[in-house]
């Protein structure tokens, strides 16, 4: 999801320079760069208006001890709890086989009867086995079968995805010292506003269009919470959820929430802002913006290829990829 993998090294590299005991991670995604930050041992709060990144970043970050066993890890892949059919019958027909639709029903009837750490890391690893198997990871399209290029994410089913998911997410289990946490919510309640360092890597507003993350991801999402409480589109093909408003999406918006973002970081010690040079606003409008909060502002424009669709030749361009870094 617009992951900051690439970036890492010189995220890591920044993050080592500001220093500090505390960091916030306020839109955390796939929680990658939460992960970072308490490998660097900083105590994180990770956060998310999603509820997908925040189960991610409670199963990775926030946990500390809890694994899942492989006595619990072969229960999830047997025979199911219950009869259950919602996601069979929803989706019927759309997305993966109807072995692996049949499979997230009944690893659901298992899950549903667990608690705590448990639940968060076998649901991460069920919505990664599903980000995994669907082509590019997105769920704007129903008919992954014509990307079916040999690879081997696409060829496991998604029980012996999750079996192999599982594992992974247990590998990363680990305590550096410090109570991390996630949180479910909008930046602007983010309740920890002085920590040493702040991590902003909101969605980027294009310059036509908006950048919509429940259109892509609407299936994580919904499996993430079993499609309760949220409103499927019943009307459109993929059966997506309801558009979540984002102010960080749209041109008219992105401006005012920026400033106020900052605004609500003014009191931390560092604030760092991932931003593309291919959104708006532009980068010397944002280090005005930084500059009303943090009286110095460094940028540093990381260029790196980007890939736009499946045409290689046609579709790749450059892209700077600029971090913001505010300090008092
Ligand atoms: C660019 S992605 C973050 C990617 C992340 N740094 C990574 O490496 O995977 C932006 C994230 O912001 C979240 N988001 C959008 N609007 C938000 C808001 N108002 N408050 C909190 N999170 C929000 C989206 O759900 C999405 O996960």
């Amino acid at each position: 999801m617009g992951s900051k993998y690439r970036l890492l090294p010189h995220l890591e590299r920044v993050f080592a320079e500001i220093g500090g005991e505390t960091a916030v991670d306020a839109f955390s995604g796939s929680g990658v760069v939460s992960y970072l930050l308490k490998v660097q041992g900083f105590a994180v709060t990770s956060n998310d208006f999603l509820n997908f990144p925040a189960v991610i970043a409670a199963a990775t970050v926030q946990n500390s001890s809890v694994r899942l066993d492989q006595d619990l890890i072969d229960t999830i892949c047997g025979p199911p709890a219950d009869d259950r059919d919602f996601i069979q019958s929803t989706f019927d027909g759309l997305y993966f086989t109807a072995e692996d639709r049949q499979f997230l029903d009944s690893a659901w009837s298992h899950i549903d009867r667990l608690t705590g750490h448990r639940r968060n890391l076998a649901i991460s690893a069920l919505v990664l086995s599903a980000a995994r198997k669907q082509p590019r990871g997105v769920f704007t399209f129903t008919d992954g079968t014509k990307y079916a290029d040999g690879r081997r994410d696409l060829k496991l089913s998604l029980r012996e995805h999750f079996r192999e998911r599982a594992l992974d997410y247990n590998a990363t289990v680990f305590s550096n010292g410090r109570r991390s946490r996630a949180r479910r919510g909008d930046v602007f309640e983010i309740p920890d506003t002085t920590a040493d360092l702040v991590y902003l890597d909101p969605p980027y507003a294009p310059p036509s269009d908006d950048n919509d993350y429940i259109k892509r991801y609407h299936f994580l999402e919904g499996l993430s919470v079993y499609w309760r409480d949220v409103t499927i589109m019943a009307n459109t093909k993929t059966k997506k959820l309801e558009k979540r408003f984002t102010p960080f999406a749209y041109k008219r918006t992105i401006e005012d929430a920026l400033l106020r973002s900052f605004e609500h970081f003014a009191d931390a010690g560092a604030i760092v802002l991932s931003y593309s040079s291919n959104a708006i606003p532009e980068a010397a409008r944002i280090r005005d913006l930084l500059g009303k909060v943090k009286p110095s502002v460094e940028v540093i424009a990381i260029d790196h290829k980007y890939s736009f669709g499946t045409h290689v030749a046609a579709a790749r361009r450059d892209v700077s990829e600029y971090l913001f870094i505010g300090r008092d």
